[in-house]
This record gives structure tokens, C-alpha cells and sequence, in this order.
């Protein structure tokens, strides 16, 4: 059992955080090296929890725009999977605004426009808060009304000036980011009308501590949040938590909707959902004794397997740039030795090389010419969506490894099902 005292302060109340587990020094998850040569701004990962609000979080962040700039090389656009998860989100908030006197509705962290572009096609009022340059280009080509600027209480407050309030806030793994988040509460509170709905996804903590699924810690992600956290965050600042709904999306994400007031009618899924929370004693120290434990076991065993694999002269690709993997590949020092390349369909990060570990990034096409024998997934969240694009790939043998929650090699027997090889006894 893993148990150190922190000296990290908890940034919704102030009470110190006890540390979950340390990663060490980590570069900028999404910063892809361009040359060699150049060294790595690095910084302390860990994760502490708040004893106090219940609040899992980094115990020391980075500078915001050393990671949310004009090179940022997150383009949400990037799976089907998603564009249709955001297709869905957008067809929500036309419902919700429909027959509503001057709609408006606000998106925190639009990125490319992935959602608003269908709210802009409907011609619906909208406002895209995006600062990182090079995506929000991307959006406001697609006809979507963008502020380049970190959404703080300060923003909303012009925005309000501005535009006035809004009847939806939104945002989807953008929550997470903003270390100041009781100033993002503070803003929503002015900015959005009293009838109004305020709601975010972001990946899910039980998820996380579930499937041990502990590459979604980096820096962007300095909120890990459960229905108890977020619960309390609201009540501090006269929101209320009504409803909670999970999503698949990032490995496990949960949707909270929140209304200004106290009052409010509650879904029953919020009871359930926060039961549910209790039952894995999120809301006590004990729930996150032995992540780190598991954490180490997946380690370990994926570089055995990684390192057998390698032994016996195969290569070994990797499928997914992500910013997660940083996390992954570092903590477990898994570098070019075991990893050829890293397949990714993102233009901007091909031809450089992953953070920290210097794995080079090829094009999806590298990876068919090549049709390595093995191939690691890092975008585990993207499973679904990747193994059925990659059924030739698999019908010619190629095997992938994953590691959540536990390490297998996963190939076709037949053309209908999968089976799992186990790499444990
Ligand atoms: N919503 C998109 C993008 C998620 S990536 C999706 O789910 O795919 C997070 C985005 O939030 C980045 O584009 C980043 O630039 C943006 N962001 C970071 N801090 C922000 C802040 N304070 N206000 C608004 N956007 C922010
Ligand atoms: P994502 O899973 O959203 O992860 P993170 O938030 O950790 O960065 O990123 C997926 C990455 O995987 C992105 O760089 C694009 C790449 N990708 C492919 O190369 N091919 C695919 O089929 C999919 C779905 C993603």
C-alpha cells in the first residue's frame, strides 16, 4: 500500500491533497519534438485528492500557454467516432434552445468546431471560447464565431457585457484543463440565464481507477472528477448538480448538467451515480491506496511482454500519437528500442517525435506499407472505431497489444470475434 504525505494545496479549497501516486518528470504531453537536439521543458506529475471536497487533481500544473498556443496539436476532428458523439451533442442543444426567445449558446474549448459548426449550420447564436490559435482557425472556417481567450470569470463577465447570457454553457474535455476552475464556475454563474443549462463531459475518475486507466494523468488534465467532486464544486458556487450521464467517449467520460439555484427538480441517475461513487470509496482515503499498486503491475507486465516480443527480432509499431501515451511510455520507459514508430493520421504530428521518449511519428500509410507484426494501441479509447478500419491489417495477422486493465494481444480468430490472449497467468 502506497501512502505519502503531500505538500500540494487543493485548488478548489485550499486543504492539503494526500499524493495518489508520483510519475516523476514528464515533458508536454501534446509538444511533439521537431529536431533532437533541443532540450524538454519537464515538470513533476502527481496526483493528489482532496480530503476536504473530494477533488482528484495535479499537485503542480503547467503554464497554460506553454501548452494551449498557436501550436497546439489536439485537432478534435480526428475519429468518426467522435464527430458523430458531437453531431449528437449538438442535436441536444438545438432541442433544448428551440422556441427559446434569443437563443445563445456558449462552447468552452470549441477547438476546431467539431460541435459548433453544426450549431453555426443551424444558424443558431453561438460563441466558440477556443485559445489555442491554429485550432480555432480550423472552427472559424467552418463559419463558427470564436473568442480567442481563456475562459475565466474575467471573460464572462465581457462576454456578458457584450452578448449577454446564455442559455447553454458547454464543454467537453475542456473542464478538466483550467486550473482556476473557481473562476470558470464563478463566470458561468454571471454569464449564464437564470433558466439556462451549464454542462461538461470529461473523462470519468471510477473509470480511471476502474480500468486503471491512469495515462489519462498529464498535464492538460488537472481535474479528475467524480459526481461527488463536481457535486460540491457546484454547491460552492450556487450551481446544483441535476443530472449525470456517462459516455463512452476517452475511455469513460460522464456528462454532469448543472442550473444555477438550489432547487431544482434531480435526475435520480445523480443518486445512483453518486451510490455507485461511495461503493468504490471515492468519497475516503482508502479508494485510492492501491492505484498505484495496479499501476505498477500494468508497467511491468507490458514491458515484459513488449520486451519478449522484441527478443524474439519482430517489430513492433505503436497506433496513436496521443497525449495520454506520454504518461504511459514514460512511466513505463518504453522507448524506440521496443517501439519503431507511432502511427498517427494527425498531418501536424507526423515526421516529428513523441515527448520525452523520442519515438518517431509516421503516416498511417508507413504503417499498411509496413504491416508490422505487433502494434501497441495506444489510442485504446478509439478500440472500436481502429480495429474495424484495421481488419485487413489484422486478416493479414497483425496483432494488437493492449494493455486496459490488464495487458492481451488481441486478434481475429475469424472474421466475427476476438480473442484474447492472455498475457498473464
Ligand atoms: N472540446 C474539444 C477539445 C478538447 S481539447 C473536444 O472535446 O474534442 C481542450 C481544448 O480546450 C483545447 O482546444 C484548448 O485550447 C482549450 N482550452 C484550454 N483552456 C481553456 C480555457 N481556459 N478556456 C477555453 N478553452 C480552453
Ligand atoms: P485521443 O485518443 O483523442 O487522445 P489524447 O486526448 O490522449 O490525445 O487522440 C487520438 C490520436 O490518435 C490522435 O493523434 C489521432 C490518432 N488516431 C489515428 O491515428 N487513427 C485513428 O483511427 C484514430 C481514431 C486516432
Amino acid at each position: 500500500m502506497y501512502s505519502e504525505e503531500s505538500m500540494g494545496v487543493c485548488k478548489i479549497c485550499h486543504h492539503e491533497l494526500k499524493t495518489v501516486i508520483s510519475f516523476g518528470k514528464m515533458p508536454i504531453s501534446n509538444r511533439f519534438v521537431t529536431g533532437l537536439g533541443a532540450e524538454e521543458y519537464v515538470y513533476d506529475l502527481s496526483l493528489g485528492w482532496c480530503p476536504e471536497c473530494l477533488m482528484a487533481q495535479l499537485e503542480s500544473c503547467v503554464d497554460p500557454a506553454m501548452m494551449f498556443n498557436d501550436a497546439y496539436a489536439y485537432f478534435s476532428s480526428i475519429s468518426t467516432t467522435m464527430e458523430d458523439h458531437f453531431r449528437e451533442m449538438a442535436e441536444e442543444i438545438a432541442g433544448f434552445v428551440s422556441g427559446r426567445p434569443d437563443p445563445f449558446v456558449i462552447e468552452l474549448g470549441c477547438n476546431d468546431g467539431i460541435m459548433l459548426k453544426h450549431i453555426a449550420g443551424r444558424g443558431i447564436p453561438h460563441l466558440g471560447i477556443e485559445p489555442s490559435a491554429n485550432v480555432a482557425t480550423r472552427a472559424k472556417e467552418q463559419g463558427v464565431q470564436v473568442l480567442g481567450e481563456f475562459f475565466d470569470a474575467r471573460t464572462a463577465l465581457e462576454i456578458r457585457e457584450r452578448q449577454g447570457q446564455a442559455d447553454v454553457i458547454c464543454g467537453a474535455n475542456v473542464m478538466c484543463h483550467i486550473e482556476d476552475i473557481n473562476s470558470v464556475f464563478e463566470g458561468v454563474s454571471v454569464l449564464l440565464k437564470p433558466a439556462g443549462v451549464f454542462f461538461f463531459q470529461d473523462p470519468y475518475l471510477p473509470d480511471i481507477i476502474r480500468k486503471t486507466s491512469f495515462d489519462q494523468i498529464y498535464d492538460e488534465h488537472v481535474y479528475y472528477f467524480s459526481g461527488l467532486a463536481v457535486s460540491e464544486l457546484a454547491r460552492r458556487h450556487g450551481l446544483q448538480l441535476v443530472d449525470m450521464v456517462p459516455k463512452e467517449v476517452h475511455g469513460g467520460s460522464m456528462r454532469y448538467y448543472l442550473r444555477r439555484g438550489v432547487n431544482h427538480s434531480v435526475a435520480e441517475d445523480v443518486a445512483f451515480h453518486l451510490s455507485q461513487e461511495k461503493a468504490l470509496n471515492l468519497h475516503v482515503w482508502r479508494g485510492y491506496v492501491s492505484f498505484k499498486e495496479a499501476v505498477d503491475r500494468i508497467c511491468s507486465d507490458l514491458k515484459q511482454t513488449l520486451v519478449k516480443i522484441k527478443g524474439k527480432g519482430n517489430r513492433i509499431a505503436a497506433y496513436g500519437a496521443t497525449s495520454k501515451s506520454t504518461t504511459l511510455l514514460i512511466y513505463s520507459q518504453i522507448g524506440p528500442d521496443l517501439i519503431d514508430y507511432v502511427s498517427d493520421t494527425t498531418p501536424t504530428k507526423i515526421g516529428k517525435y513523441t515527448p520525452g521518449t523520442h519515438i518517431p511519428v509516421r503516416s498511417h500509410a508507413h504503417f499498411i506499407q509496413d504491416n508490422p507484426p505487433y502494434t501497441l494501441l495506444l489510442a485504446w479509447n478509439h478500440k472500436r472505431e481502429i480495429l474495424e478500419k484495421e481488419k485487413r491489417y489484422r486478416k493479414k495477422g497483425g496483432k494488437f497489444i493492449t494493455f486496459f486493465p490488464e495487458v492481451a494481444i488481441v486478434y481475429p480468430v475469424n472474421q466475427r470475434f476476438l480473442h484474447r490472449e492472455r498475457t498473464r497467468e
